[in-house]
């Protein structure tokens, strides 16, 4: 995790890097740092905390180098403090270095290294690569960096600029993300594409395995062994704006109302008529398929638990969802019978990702739905579904869950029509799909009325949130939408195992958050309800139905739709609700304390 960022060109260089690490401090906000290099030397400023904090302590007119690289930090190795923090530099201060990842196996080099004389100042594992540059360097920094990577296990991405060549940054990738591209007034680098798309919307997409010098006026693509490559240029469709906040107080709520057009965007093209056309899904052969998984995590693996509910209805095959840190080390039955599906925004998630890469080993074919264009995941698997739901800044996740449940519902229906068994309910569910646009937007107008629940949540230190079957989903992702962002604490169960142990926790004035949209068991989760209204809980319902709604005080009514697809409107009011009681508490819903959005180690 951290956001790093690099620039060389006719601009000062500070701004530059400032307003990269600004939309790249969703990744870590631990730390922030900036290395400025001339031909005089490199000026290094960091400190612990925010970007906006280092800002304020440096005088930024007073720079004028035109190269540099920052970085934004979320701390793996070492506390954050102002030594741990990046860049970091090697004693004679003619190297600086961001890294983003973790050096599996820096305990070693270290040693090494401390045994050849060098110092070291920080905890960090990344503190190790300046060190090995600096110890391989004889006036060819490509050289040096390429005998650096050799020694590296891991991940990392890494920038790297020296007093020796003042007007270059070169860059290395495995595992950790990198885009790279070219401005009109020179060359940039970052994380990912926001951060440099108000320069370019023609960038390169790093592979693992390569590495990069940017100078003004050219960037050049290496493999590890310092053999040229040709540099292969994507054009990134969407603009800055789309990356910014449009007018909303934070990213969260703006992207919870763009919950329609995110919607409208991934249904676009994938519907005609009642047929599911997913043209990438040919290239798989699942005649032999005896067994699914599906592996994400958090929000993502609560996708996974509708997915293999809907599959479990309507195949006669194992369908299992884990989250992927334990699927990985679970030793799942694997072979080349399997079908992984894969669900990740940021298609970098380290836990999903690895446990792809393990699948892939094993035999087994894989499909992956992701967010963002040119990610990890996507590469890897088989074959990749986009969600098209823009970039999400916020940490929380909220348009990315619910356009992954459109197309994990298409994709299911796909996948059960190709092993020959088309699910009985598929016009229905398709038929209410394509009105989920209008659905989501009407729930958005209740916003008012669910700032009111929102009240009586905000001074609770716990809420019990219960449903059954795919209620059950819903009730998974409001529970961890409300605490991950209010920090009130908040508990999911299946309402039958209430009694089994969590109504001893039900007391006079307690909240519960219940759902019952799902006709079989509807009925049995209103008699849960009551029990917990008995012992003096405030109940806020959400339901489709008319008749049980009218013994509740505060009913929260969503559109009659086929069952299946409820979970998408549920979650709209669960996000409201979370977000309003956040707001509420004062709490900075954008940057929820000790999270950050692409969770890329272990
Ligand atoms: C919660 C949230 C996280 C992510 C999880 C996986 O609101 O955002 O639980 O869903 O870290 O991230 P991706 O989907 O990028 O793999």
């Amino acid at each position: 995790m951290c956001g790093i960022t690099g620039y060389t060109g006719s601009q000062e260089a500070l701004p530059v890097l400032l307003k990269g690490l600004e939309s790249l401090e969703y990744r870590g906000y631990d730390s922030a740092g900036v290395t400025l290099v001339d031909e005089n030397g490199l000026y290094t400023q960091k400190r612990k905390g925010r970007l906006a904090d280092l800002e304020k302590e440096m005088d930024i007119p007073s720079f004028h180098q035109t190269t540099g690289i920052g970085h934004t930090r979320w701390a793996t190795h070492g506390v954050p403090s102002q030594l741990n923090s990046h860049p970091h530099t090697n004693a004679s201060n003619t190297i600086s270095i961001v890294h983003n990842g973790i050096i599996e196996n820096y305990e070693p080099i270290k040693e090494e290294l401390i045994r050849q004389g060098y110092k070291f100042q920080s905890e960090t594992d990344s503190e190790v690569i300046v060190h090995l540059i600096d110890y391989y360097y004889q006036g060819d920094m490509l050289a040096a960096l390429k005998k650096t990577v050799h020694h590296l296990a891991g991940s990392f991405s890494i920038c790297v600029v020296s007093t020796d060549h003042p007007d270059e940054v070169y860059v290395a990738k495995v595992s950790s993300p990198m885009v790279i591209g070219r401005g009109k007034n020179g060359s940039y680098c970052a994380s990912d594409i926001p951060a440099i798309l108000e320069y370019t919307k023609d960038v390169v997409i790093m592979e693992d395995g390569q590495m990069a010098r940017l100078t003004p006026d050219q960037i050049e693509v290496f493999d590890f062994e310092g053999r040229p490559i040709e540099a292969k240029i994507t054009h990134i469709p969407y603009d800055l704006s789309a990356a910014q906040k449009g007018g909303f107080e934070t990213y969260m709520l703006k992207e919870i109302y763009e919950q329609p057009e995110a919607i409208r965007e991934t249904l676009r093209g994938r519907i005609s008529g009642n047929q599911i056309i997913l043209p990438k899904l040919d290239g798989l052969d699942l005649s032999a398929i005896d067994r699914i998984y599906i592996v994400g995590c958090g929000t993502a693996y609560h996708v996974g638990i509708y997915g293999s509910t809907l599959l479990q209805r309507w195949l006669p095959i194992s369908a299992i969802s884990t989250p992927a840190s334990e699927f990985r080390y679970g030793h799942p039955v694997v072979d080349e019978h399997t079908l992984c599906i894969y669900i990740s925004q940021s298609g970098e998630t380290a836990d999903t990702l690895a446990a792809l890469k393990m699948t892939n080993e094993m035999g087994a074919q894989s499909i992956a739905i992701a967010n963002v264009l040119g990610s990890s995941i996507s590469r890897l698997a088989n074959v990749t579904l986009y969600t098209c739901a823009g970039p999400e800044v916020a940490v929380a996740s909220t348009k990315a869950f619910t356009t992954q449940l459109v197309l994990i519902t298409l994709l299911i229906i796909k996948i059960a029509e190709m092993m020959g068994r088309r699910p009985q309910e598929a016009d229905a569910v398709l038929h209410d799909l394509k009105r989920m646009p209008e659905i989501v937007d009407d729930m958005l107008k209740k916003s008012d009325e669910v700032k009111e629940y929102a009240e009586l949540l905000k001074d609770q230190h716990d809420a019990y949130f219960i449903g059954r079957q795919l209620d059950y989903v819903s009730v998974l992702e409001g529970a961890l939408k409300l605490k991950e962002i209010s920090y009130v604490h908040a508990d999911a169960y299946y309402a039958g195992e209430l009694k089994h142990g969590p109504i001893a926790l039900i007391e006079q004035g307690t909240v519960v958050i219940a759902m019952a949209t799902q006709p079989e068991v509807a009925a049995k989760t209103i008699s849960n309800i009551e029990e917990t209204m008995a012992r003096g809980a405030n109940v806020i319902l959400i339901t489709n139905k008319e008749q049980p709604a009218l013994k509740f005080d505060r009913v929260m009514r969503i559109p009659e739709i086929h069952p299946t697809l409820t979970c998408i409107p549920v979650t709209i009011l669960l996000q409201l609700l979370a977000y309003h009681t956040a707001t509420e508490k004062g709490r900075d819903v954008d940057k929820p304390r000790n999270l950050a959005k692409s969770v890329t180690v272990e």
